[in-house]
């Protein structure tokens, strides 16, 4: 049983705590939050509350952090918590830029724990799925992405929030939603080469900018194209066209609260078909496989190599949408 300290108890760190309640591999030792309105959710679950992130990640009764803090803070938690031999979950984005995602990785090579990363998608059953049919060939030779990820939970926030500005959350969309899509496309395609992103403010009080589009270039040869808009409805959609055939993934609602997918796929000289998935916990199979890697169970699934791709494809992302120029990448 891996014991963790929940660190930032906001919309994500309150879901992710919710879904631990009475798991049998992980156990919330301790709630952390600079917030003191913080404390009366902790006191409602029975967990000791601080407000104190050094003394926790030094306490003998915590093994590891769940990181669901402001996104400029993660580097710097993730050195602090590796450093003190703790292992780590940290929620997307991993860092902000290359540099700071390098400093992440080694700390915690360094040290020897754990790093894992808040992609559920990467758990969701039709996306295993559709990156098993890519592996065995069933797709044919990966020409194309497309993938969507939309949602309008932002438009209620105040103006400001800290998800809403440039500093933490640099080209609107990307790293609230885009992100993840970035990083499926990497696991299937690849590093990236270079970035064309363009973000506007055109359907909401959304001054950071509320419609991405992002197209990114692998190594390989391939795109993807990736759209994001935090002023429509939700919509999530992941699609690998291939020389043999294609699959598409159509969430039925957030991952906040799964209702299930639809994977659609038509490999050629076969019918079409079509295959319901109920909703499953992919956020809590992300941090049971985080937990199998802590206690030395198995590898975590994402390979390190990827996360750090991620955040050299998001840098390059952020100087795109400042720039409208075409970015390369640099690489790992
Ligand atoms: N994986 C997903 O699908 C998903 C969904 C939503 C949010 N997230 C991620 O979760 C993280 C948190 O986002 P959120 O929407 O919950 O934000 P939020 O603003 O609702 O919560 C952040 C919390 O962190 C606290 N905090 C700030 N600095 C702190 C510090 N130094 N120590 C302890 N607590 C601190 C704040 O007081 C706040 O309660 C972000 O990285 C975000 O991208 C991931």
């Amino acid at each position: 049983m891996l014991k963790v300290a929940v660190v930032g108890l906001g919309w994500w760190g309150r879901i992710i705590t919710g879904l631990l309640k009475e798991n049998s591999k992980l156990f919330v030792a301790r709630v952390v939050d600079v917030d003191p309105a913080a404390e009366k959710f902790a006191l409602g679950l029975g967990v000791p509350f601080s407000n104190e992130f050094e003394k926790t990640i030094k306490s003998p009764d915590v093994q590891a952090v769940v990181l669901c803090t402001p996104h400029s803070q993660h580097c710097e938690q993730i050195v602090r918590a590796a450093n003190a031999r703790k292992h780590v979950f940290c929620e997307k984005p991993l860092a902000l830029n290359r540099a700071d995602v390098l400093k992440a990785v080694a700390a915690c090579n360094a040290n020897g724990v754990a790093l894992a990363v808040g992609h559920e998608k990467r758990f969701e059953p039709p996306i295993l799925e559709l990156f098993g049919m890519a592996a065995r060939g069933e797709l044919g030779t990966l020409l194309q992405v497309e993938a969507n990820f939309s949602q309008d939970r932002f438009l209620s926030m105040p103006a400001d929030n800290w998800r809403l500005t440039e500093k933490e959350a640099p080209a609107g969309p990307m790293t609230a939603t885009g992100i993840h899509l970035l990083d499926l496309s990497i696991g299937l395609l690849g590093p990236a080469d270079n970035v064309l992103a363009r973000v506007r403010q055109l359907g909401s009080a959304l001054v950071n900018g509320d419609t991405l589009a992002l197209q990114i270039s692998f190594k390989n040869g391939t795109n993807a194209l990736i759209s994001a808009i935090l002023a429509t409805p939700f919509e999530g959609r992941f699609a690998v066209y291939g020389s043999k055939g294609w699959a598409d993934v159509r969430d039925k609602a957030h991952p906040e609260a799964p209702e299930g997918w639809v994977l659609t796929s038509n490999i050629r000289n076969q019918q079409k078909t079509t295959k319901e998935y109920p909703p499953s916990a992919a956020v809590l199979a992300n941090l049971e496989a985080f937990a199998d890697a802590a206690e030395g169970r198995a590898p975590y699934p994402v390979p390190q190599d990827q996360m750090i791709e991620n955040i050299c494809a998001l840098e390059a992302v952020f100087k795109s949408a400042r720039s409208g120029n075409v970015e390369r990448v640099e690489n790992r």
